[in-house]
């Protein structure tokens, strides 16, 4: 295995998966995990990740520097090639010119990180420090133009050093750096995959369950379905899922998911029907983050009430996925990054004083299905577009009312029905229709409307961290435009987003 130090860098779980997908087995690690338990740990390697700090600010993150007497490989990234430099000896200044964004790598040395690469190439940095002098038995391998000291090796102890990210998908052959750390310089064997994270998570989940009960929310998505579905293996009928429709579905989702569910899924869940208490708490509500909050409120108050009919439960499963955690939390805990309060994460436990479980939470949405895949569940289920908790609330900017509600079901069931047709549905993350709150002026057999508009949202992504608007063709756009158009009343316009995110996000509100 390999051991990710964690100094604080919002890409640290990228670095994770880069191994992952290597089909390496990696943790990530706090700086204060000891040298007595990274030795039990036996790491055949160590990736010191990046981080905000400064090296000489006080309180910047440290770790033992014991770390380097291991005998292991040790590849530093960004702060974690300064934190090596400045351990052994060397030392940091800060740069004249912070370097953010794209740069061009300059190669010296290619053996071994940049092995079969170009000379030069682009590579992605973020940084103000960089490295001075170098400790003794390590040579530059790389510069960019600011900087000159952009990669290093002591070939010897196999330390190397990275001031790029080569994690982040903008540092071409990144992902073929790290493959060259963990096979050529740490000798990692490919032997990580979805069954022995699955067998992993069940045990672990047996042990810390015994022979307690567990309750979960299902949305009829793939996350919860995935991790209702792990648990399930570990603790059988001791799993009790509760499905709360909120009124805010999609047209005929109750049915489908009952069906799918119950079908593919066989496990003790009950379908709550809570759809008049939501309608009537979102009545002339606007404002998108007190939706979220009434939504979210909600749902704990009709979940809290179910929960308490199933005697003893004593853990909550919840199907969160690592991007999850990092947008609703700041990376390093402070209150600035916020992004939007996701209905999903945190609130429950407290309240209703149980332990979580939460079996994806190291895991990205691709790795998700694969596991699912791996469990078994049926295909349908796992290549199910995401969709939101707060439902199609967040996608009626405005006032939600039964009226407005059945016009988006109705533009979305044509939108989806059409790229499914033309079988985009899978290459796409998410695709959708938007009511907007504003009407246009249109024209209709001889007659003026004035009707409502819907927004066509379509977009690629790996993780939803970031996202592309697709580009459809031409003649699929102008078939899901004239059928809202012509099918649904009250829409004599259809406009489509082309924004990627960031600036946006993928949803609407
Ligand atoms: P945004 O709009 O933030 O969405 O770019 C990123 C991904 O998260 C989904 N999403 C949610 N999922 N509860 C969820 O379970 C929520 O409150 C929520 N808000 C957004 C969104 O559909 C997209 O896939």
């Amino acid at each position: 295995m390999i051991i990710v130090i964690d100094f604080g860098s919002q890409f640290n779980q990228l670095i994770a998966r880069r191994v992952r997908e290597n089909g390496v087995y990696c943790q990530v690690e706090p700086t204060d995990i000891s040298i007595e338990k990274i030795r039990k740990m036996n790491p055949v390697g160590i990736i010191l990740s990046g981080g905000p700090s400064s090296i000489y600010e006080k309180d910047s993150p440290s770790i033992d520097k014991s770390i380097f007497d291991l005998g292991i490989p040790v590849l530093g990234i960004c702060y974690g090639m300064h934190f090596m430099v400045h351990a052994l000896g060397g030392s940091i200044k800060r740069a004249e010119k912070r370097e953010y964004g794209f740069a061009q790598l300059i190669v010296k040395e290619k053996k071994p990180l940049f092995t079969d690469m170009d000379n030069q190439f682009q590579c992605w940095m973020s940084h103000g420090d960089s490295a001075k002098e170098l400790p003794k038995g390590f040579v530059v391998t790389a510069s960019t133009e600011n900087t000159k000291v952009a990669a290093i090796a002591n070939h010897d102890k196999k330390f190397y050093g990275l001031q790029l990210h080569p994690e982040v998908e903008h540092s071409v052959n990144g992902s073929l750096m790290i493959k060259h750390f963990l096979f050529d310089v740490c000798g990692c064997e490919k032997n990580w995959t979805m069954k022995s994270f699955s067998d992993g998570a069940i045990a672990q989940i047996k042990d810390a369950v015994g022979d307690k009960k567990v309750i979960m929310g299902l949305s009829g998505g793939v996350d919860s379905s995935v991790a209702a579905t792990l648990i399930h293996k570990a603790i059988g009928k001791n799993l009790y899922c509760i499905f709360v429709d909120n009124g805010l579905l999609r047209q005929n989702e109750r049915k489908n998911l009952e069906e799918s569910l119950t079908t593919h899924l066989d496990m003790n869940i009950k379908f709550v029907d809570a759809k008049q208490m939501f309608l009537t708490a979102l009545k002339d509500v606007t404002d998108p983050e007190t939706k979220r909050k009434i939504i979210g409120n909600l749902f704990i108050e009709v979940f809290d009430a179910e929960a308490k009919k199933i005697d003893g439960a004593q853990f909550l499963g919840q199907g969160t996925l690592y991007p999850d955690i990092i947008e609703s939390k700041s990376a390093f805990g402070g209150p600035t990054s916020i992004i939007k309060s996701h209905h999903n994460v945190g609130g429950l436990p407290e309240r209703m004083n149980l332990k979580l479980i939460e079996p994806l939470q190291l895991l990205f949405k691709d790795e998700v299905r694969k596991l699912g895949l791996e469990l078994g569940i049926n295909e349908d289920l796992i290549w199910r577009q995401p969709f939101p908790g707060p439902g199609l609330a967040i996608r009626i900017m405005g006032n939600i009312t039964e009226e407005r509600l059945n016009i988006l079901r109705r533009a979305d069931t044509i939108l989806l029905e059409e790229i499914r047709a033309a079988g985009f549905y899978r290459k796409l993350w998410q695709s959708f229709a938007v009511l907007l709150p504003i009407k246009s002026v249109g024209v209709m057999g001889d007659k003026r409307t004035f009707g409502n508009c819907i927004a066509i949202r379509a977009v690629t992504s790996n993780d939803a961290m970031t996202a592309d608007w697709a580009k459809l063709p031409h003649d699929l756009l102008g078939k899901i435009s004239n059928r809202i158009s012509n099918e649904v009343d009250n829409i004599n316009r259809v406009v489509l987003d082309i924004t990627s995110k960031p600036p946006g996000t993928i949803e609407w509100e």
